[in-house]
């Protein structure tokens, strides 16, 4: 019976072959920019914003002396890097600045989009959805400055 034989040897060539691939594809993501999309734009402007309304407290890096942690650096990214946008900007939005003035319109989708690119991530030429399930992806290790 060489018919039910043939299919079966092609069945198991088709499974060598996706075995196979499988690690290639995986190889091929790209590394440098699999984190959330944002504009140079928004980045530009929420530094603006970042300086007047957030930087007066928060260090710009680790080892700064202010009063409140950096959100940038290494022990920012390994607490929210692998957390949602969502999460952070909600976090932002309804806490900060404890007091004060605080960011209006796109404020804080802009200082999201700047603090993504301070910690790593390229911008790209899609605005940034603050409300996104998507991961903040923003590497832990390997990529301290
Ligand atoms: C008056 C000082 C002050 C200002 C201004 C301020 N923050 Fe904060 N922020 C703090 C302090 C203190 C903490 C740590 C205590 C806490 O979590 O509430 C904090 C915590 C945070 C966290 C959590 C950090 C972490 O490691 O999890 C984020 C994010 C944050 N602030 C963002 C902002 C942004 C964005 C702005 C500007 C819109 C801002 N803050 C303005 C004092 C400030």
């Amino acid at each position: 019976m060489p018919a039910p034989c043939f299919r079966l040897t092609t069945l198991l060539l088709v499974v060598q072959f996706l075995n196979a691939a499988a690690p290639a594809i995986a190889a091929q993501s790209p590394t440098p920019s699999t984190g959330p999309v944002f504009t140079e734009e928004q980045a530009t402007a929420g530094r603006l914003e970042f300086e007047r309304t957030c930087a007066p407290c928060h260090a710009p890096d680790d080892g700064g002396e202010r009063r409140a942690p950096a959100l940038s650096g290494p022990s920012f990214r390994d607490k929210w890097g692998d957390r949602r946008v969502r999460e952070l900007f909600v976090r932002m939005r309804d806490g900060m600045p404890p007091t004060g003035v605080r960011p209006q319109g796109d404020g804080y989708a802009n200082i999201l989009a700047f603090l993504l690119r301070e910690n790593g991530q390229t911008a790209g030429a899609r605005p940034l959805d603050p409300l996104s399930y998507d991961r903040l992806a923003l590497a832990s290790s390997g990529r301290r400055r």
